[in-house]
């Protein structure tokens, strides 16, 4: 089996075929979703909030980023691997962001990285794709900028719409592969849809969008607290989980684990 390529993908999409993308952080995660048939992971700096305790993504490194984007390419044989170039890694310009864009590429093995921005990412964009390295995009709620933006719907109102029309352009115009659009309303990401021809990727974006992508902890109920409207929860891991460490301590405790069957003599 060979891997899922940026053109198969594009392919897709020209095909009016939708796809979908879920985050992972860790190889053993990512061999259930590239067994389940996930075509595209996005190892997104989500892990700051939803796999190394940290309040935002803003924190997240580059060792970090690498070293788990190396972690799920390990633990996939089939999907395209995208991951995300964290805060500080690509704001200073074009070979910052081809720097740690070649790291994720070479020492962790991903097949395309992500990065937020749309007009002022242009050059970032840029670069990369010059130098071989597919690039999706991401525009809307951007979270590394959240001490400036906050968590609210983007692109409300005509001249905010129009941005994020002229930011999804440049986007595309800057060579990217695709684009994510979070948390804009449903009728601006459908004219988006429709004005690109690279596929859109939504998460709180609508049904209009070429592609859907959750994180994955909040669409298995992994996740404590918190969850955004706009995912949809599929399981309820937590609870499976605690309850399944709640069954072991209370037999542990209670003396009937171990049983013969897991005993050695
Ligand atoms: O980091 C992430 O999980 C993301 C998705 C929400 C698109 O960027
Ligand atoms: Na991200």
């Amino acid at each position: 089996t060979r891997r899922v390529t940026v053109h198969d993908v594009t392919a897709a999409t020209e095909r009016g075929e939708k796809w979908p993308m879920l985050t992972a952080y860790d190889a053993m995660t990512a061999s259930v979703f590239d067994e389940a048939g996930i075509p595209v992971m996005l190892v997104g700096d989500s892990m700051g909030n939803c796999h190394l305790g940290y309040e935002t993504t803003v924190p997240v490194t580059m060792d970090e980023m690498t070293m788990l984007s190396a972690a799920v390419v390990r633990g996939t044989k089939r999907a395209l691997i995208v991951a995300d170039l964290p805060f500080g890694a690509y704001q200073e310009g074009p070979v910052q962001a081809l720097r740690n864009a070649t790291r994720l590429v070479k020492d962790a093995g991903v097949g395309a990285v992500k990065l937020e921005g749309g007009e002022r990412s242009h050059e970032q964009i840029r670069l990369l794709v010059e130098a071989g390295i597919p690039v999706m995009g991401h525009i809307g709620l951007t979270p590394q900028s959240v001490n400036a933006m906050g968590y609210r719907v983007q692109g409300r109102g005509e001249e905010a719409a129009q941005q994020l029309l002229r930011d999804a352009k440049a986007v595309q115009d800057a060579g990217a592969f695709a684009v994510v659009l979070e948390l804009v309303p449903a009728e601006l990401a459908a004219e988006v849809t429709r004005t690109l021809h690279i596929p859109t990727v939504g998460i709180g974006a609508g049904p209009d969008t070429d592609a859907q992508v959750l994180v994955w902890t909040d669409m298995a109920g992994l996740t404590g607290g918190k969850v955004p409207r706009f995912s949809k929860q599929y399981a309820n891991l937590r609870q499976v989980l605690g309850d399944a460490a709640r069954t072991y301590a209370e037999e542990v405790v209670g003396g009937t684990f171990p049983q013969p069957e897991h005993t050695f003599h």
